[in-house]
């Protein structure tokens, strides 16, 4: 078991460079990433890979360190109603507000390894077929640089494609690869995969329509909760459509959005707060 000052090494490390913050709960969890990491590193225990990263000369270590902190559960179409509404609701309206410009943006902030973001391209692929002759893009961004090459790789077990692909679509969008099966071009070309840190990166992502940021907020407290959905606020157009996570809100933490229910999804739009009211001095 990782010592208290080891674990929290670990935990200062992570919760600087991803903003993931780890409670004392985790230092089991710690323990047994770490142990692994060691394994595929080709070192003898969590304790050496520690004392690596202490010692300060293995800036790649230490960024697998805190990528092994991250939980990079997904799967396709998780908590199905955000694609319901995508269908339904989001791309009709968007398709006859953007008619002129022709051009869809969509950013999956904390793509995992790829699930949703190719979800997001099964429903446009399925279901706007003129789409084809617009610039869609739909920029898939995590913090994880295996995670990543996964996602880009696009090959998935069986398991994987047995949580939440439809047959139908596993038809049509998927190839067999020995076991298991691999995303078709048709897909893969709707999608850029890019390294993004949510905490710290300083290019601008750029204007979007909508943003899927789910099941990442839950992992930082609340100022870089904030700081994120600022981000997030400052990259989706004034009419855009910004999707968090079953059990993520910004109530309480960001004033910037308005909560939409749309269909049995809810989506947050931007508000326009405008510039800090003037109150009158007291005396
Ligand atoms: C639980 S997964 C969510 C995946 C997907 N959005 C979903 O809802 O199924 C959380 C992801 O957030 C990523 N993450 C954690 N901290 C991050 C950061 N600071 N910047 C970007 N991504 C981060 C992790 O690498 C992980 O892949």
């Amino acid at each position: 078991m990782l010592s208290t000052a080891d674990f929290n090494l670990v935990r200062d490390l992570v919760r600087s460079r991803s903003g993931v913050v780890l409670d004392d709960e985790k230092a089991y969890l710690a323990d047994s990433r770490l142990r692994q990491l060691a394994k595929d590193v080709g070192m003898a225990s969590a304790t050496e890979v520690v004392a690596t990263v202490r010692a300060g000369r293995n800036a790649a270590l230490t960024q697998k360190m805190v990528e092994a902190m991250t939980t990079n559960e997904t799967s396709f179409f998780r908590d199905g109603h955000p694609f319901e509404a995508l269908q339904t609701v989001i791309v009709p309206e968007l398709m006859r507000r953007r008619a002129a410009e022709r051009r869809l943006t969509i950013w999956c902030g904390a793509c995992s390894t790829g699930q949703e973001p190719y979800s997001v391209a099964m429903v446009l692929r399925e279901h706007f077929p003129s789409l084809s002759g617009w610039d869609v893009r739909i920029l898939a961004t995590d913090l994880c640089t295996d995670i990543l090459a996964r996602a880009r790789s696009g090959r998935y077990t069986q398991m994987e494609i047995g949580r939440g692909m439809p047959q139908d679509l596993l038809a049509k969008y998927f190839d067999r690869d020995g076991t298991g099966w691999v995303v078709r071009d048709t897909l893969r070309k709707l999608v850029e995969f890019r390294q993004y840190n949510l905490l710290s990166e300083t290019t601008p992502i750029g204007s979007v329509d909508v943003i899927f940021m789910r099941n990442v907020l839950i992992y930082f407290d609340i100022p870089t909760k904030h700081a994120i959905l600022d981000r997030a606020r400052g990259a989706l157009r004034t009419d855009g459509y910004l999707f968090l996570g079953g059990s993520e809100t910004t109530w309480n933490l960001h004033d910037g959005f308005a909560r939409v229910p749309c269909g049995r999804a809810h989506f947050y739009r931007v508000l326009n707060i405008g510039p800090p009211v003037a109150r009158p001095r007291a005396g």
